[in-house]
């Protein structure tokens, strides 16, 4: 098992990533997105969906769209042997270069509101809870909370 997140590469999803994107998805939610999601946003060139690898392996990815200099994570996973070992901080460190990058003012994401670990990551990145959207989720029915972070 690899331990350094140095030699994690970020990039572009592939078609070829594909396989090992969907198994991360399906481990990682109650109600995951469908393979032919992942593919209309590697297939979209106003989509930014990216994959972080450990020797050539996937080991977790991102999907995001940015809408009027607002960049929003539409979703955000790794791989479950591969956690608390700094992966989604590096994912979110280069989503917020590449929202920087595009002169986006700020980042959006909806989270469970019982997604603790996920909310404790968001927070110690400087995201807020700004709102909540009633019975957002399903699979259970859940409401989301709106977190966002300001880029100064
Ligand atoms: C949320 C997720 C992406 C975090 O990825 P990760 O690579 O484990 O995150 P990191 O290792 O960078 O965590 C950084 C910090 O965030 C917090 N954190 C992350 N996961 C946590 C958890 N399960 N419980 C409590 N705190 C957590 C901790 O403060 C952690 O620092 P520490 O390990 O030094 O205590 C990962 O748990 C995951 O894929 N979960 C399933 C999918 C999901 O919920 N996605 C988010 C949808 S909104």
């Amino acid at each position: 098992m690899i331990e350094r997140t140095e030699d994690l590469v970020i990039k572009r999803m592939a078609l070829e990533d594909l396989d090992e994107v969907v198994k991360i998805e399906n481990q990682s939610f109650s109600d995951p997105w469908k393979r032919e999601f992942f593919s209309e946003e590697i297939n979209n060139d106003f989509a930014s969906p990216l994959v972080a690898k450990l020797d050539q392996n996937v080991v977790g990815y991102a999907c995001l769209w940015i809408f009027f200099g607002e960049l929003q994570i539409a979703n955000i996973a790794v791989e479950k042997d591969f956690r608390r070992k700094g992966i989604g901080t590096k994912i979110l460190e280069r989503i917020t270069d590449y929202a920087r990058d595009k002169s986006c003012l700020k980042i959006t994401l909806d989270v469970r509101e019982s997604n603790q670990g996920a909310i404790d990551l968001y927070n110690k990145f400087g995201f807020k809870i700004v709102g909540r959207r009633k019975k957002y989720y399903r699979f259970p029915v859940e409401d989301s909370l709106i977190m966002e972070k300001i880029l100064l």
